[in-house]
């Protein structure tokens, strides 16, 4: 396994949009094995491939307490099917470390993906698992979740980024 690199809002590279996964191949499972490292390692509780530069459509996460059990959860090509109810969010992002933001997210979600092995199902969430699943989406379509606030507040939050991680 190799730990990835994370990009960081504002990167352009997060707002390419991912392609479908088409065959579940070696290559795919070799991916999902890094990016499970590259998120254990940052303490995240999701990540899309596009954070890691890969555009397809991949997510994995882990809403395990800190004493429980790990509990990793791998969607590709996670779809909503529908949607209910509006609930207001406060959202992490291993792409904007430090930084919560709030966002308003449907409160219960249909959606459908396939496992690791291919096969389809379709699950109902609410709560964190909503949430987190939303906000995955929203990386594979290329949107960060910063960009739910005003210009001035995503400036303030750009130029937060580019001091933090200036290269040295
Ligand atoms: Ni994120």
């Amino acid at each position: 396994m190799a730990r990835l690199s994370v990009l960081h809002f504002p990167d352009k590279r997060l707002h390419l949009k991912a392609h479908e996964v088409e065959v579940i191949d070696e290559g795919i499972q070799q991916l999902i094995k890094d990016m499970t490292e590259t998120m254990y390692y940052y303490d995240g509780i999701g990540l899309a491939a596009i954070q890691v530069n890969v555009q397809k459509r991949i997510i994995i996460m882990d809403l395990s307490g800190n004493d429980e059990p790990k509990n990793l959860m791998v969607f590709i090509n996670p779809e909503i099917l529908s949607r209910i109810g509006k609930v207001i969010s406060e959202e992490g992002c291993l792409s904007i470390p430090g930084i919560y933001v709030k966002v308003l997210r449907d409160e219960v979600i249909q959606f459908k993906y396939l496992d690791i092995q291919g096969q389809e199902h379709k699950v109902e969430c609410k709560g964190l698992m909503a949430m987190c699943v939303q906000h995955e989406i929203d990386h594979l379509d290329g949107k960060v979740s910063v960009e739910y606030l005003s210009p001035l507040k995503q400036n303030l939050i750009k130029k937060k980024m580019k001091k933090l991680f200036k290269p040295v």
